[in-house]
């Protein structure tokens, strides 16, 4: 099968990228080093990881080192929710051009459709513990992000955690430019997401999930929430193949064209989660994996359930 997806712009984007949100510092740069080694070329990063300088650090050593060529790469960022606003998403997409030492993205995503009270705080959270919304609107912000794509700093644009209603709004938009390509959403067998990721497909959007192993280090999780690697029936189905539990849940994925980015910055692990083009699972293994959906999210976004462009009260 491809190892990677045709986006709308006609770019190749690898199916299989290393994700880098909780990869803390002191280990993200040689995470990213080993992916490098090992053949990836996708990174996906973000300027609410706070990591995106040592990213940077490991792709300008492989490149100064002659193992890969800045075009073979893949990477990835994101506009944060404190950034809606023009000048703040244009010096947000400076910030990680120079944190990554590039010259342009591949893609460059909205983080999210909630935008927030402009300010240095990330998050910021009134008493009750909900965020403080923006003045802004994302549709605002996609005009942002079309200039972005004309001024040669990103090649393709994209969102992430929108609904699909989210996206109508934008491929509705007087004078759209430019289509999303990428819809990057939490997906794993306990959240399936088939409608969206349907609805996606048939728009020429292409989805990443995030989160494909249920990010178990999630700062928030708590003991008696569900864990996707240890289930007995992807634990199975990873024996018959000599497989591991992950690289089931990976391959879950690729296999029905969405693209991954598991997070690692173990480098057994990192290695593990790329050899996922050797196997195939049935369809039954397909259809059975799909059935563990139970609608679960590792990351709900609790505190935006006020917001209004909140995009969990719907459906899909
Ligand atoms: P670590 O980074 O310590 O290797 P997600 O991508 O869904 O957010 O999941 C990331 C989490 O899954 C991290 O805790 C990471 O641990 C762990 N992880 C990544 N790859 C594997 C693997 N192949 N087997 C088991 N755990 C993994």
């Amino acid at each position: 099968m491809s190892t990677y997806v045709l986006l709308n712009t006609g770019a190749k984007m690898p199916l299989v990228g290393l994700g880098t949100w909780k990869s803390p510092l002191g280990k993200v740069t040689e995470a990213v080093k080993v992916a490098i080694d090992i053949g990836y070329r996708h990174m996906d990063c973000a300027l609410l990881y706070e990591n995106e300088n040592e990213v940077g650090e490991a792709i300008q050593e492989k490149i100064k080192a002659g193992v890969v060529k800045r075009e073979d790469l893949f990477l990835v960022s994101k506009i944060w929710s404190t950034n809606h606003e023009k000048e703040r998403a244009k010096a947000n997409l400076n910030k990680t051009l120079s944190d990554l030492r590039v010259d342009y993205l591949d893609l460059l995503l909205i983080h999210n459709p909630m935008g927030f009270k402009v300010g240095n705080d990330y998050l910021p959270l009134d008493k009750n513990g909900l965020v403080m919304p923006g003045n802004t609107n994302f549709v605002d912000l996609w005009n942002v992000m079309e200039n972005m794509v004309d001024s040669k700093k990103v090649k393709a644009i994209g969102v992430s955690n929108f609904n699909h209603e989210q996206i109508e709004v934008i491929l509705n938009k007087p004078g759209l430019k430019y289509k999303p390509s990428v819809n990057q959403i939490e997906c794993h067998p306990y959240l399936t997401q088939e409608n969206l990721i349907n609805y996606c497909h048939s728009k020429e959007i292409a989805v990443t999930a995030y989160s494909p192993l249920g990010s178990p280090d999630r700062p928030w999780a708590k003991a008696d929430d569900p864990s996707l690697l240890e289930h007995p029936e992807i634990q199975a189905i990873a024996a018959k193949y000599k497989k591991s539990a992950a690289q089931v849940l990976l391959r879950f994925q690729i296999q029905r064209n969405v693209i991954v980015i598991p997070k690692s910055t173990t480098p057994k692990r990192i290695e593990e989660n790329f050899k996922i083009f050797d196997f195939q699972l049935t369809e039954n293994e397909m259809e059975t994996i799909l059935k563990f959906n139970r609608n679960w999210r590792a990351v709900a976004f609790e505190w935006g359930v006020k917001h209004k462009d909140y995009p969990f009260h719907i459906e899909y």
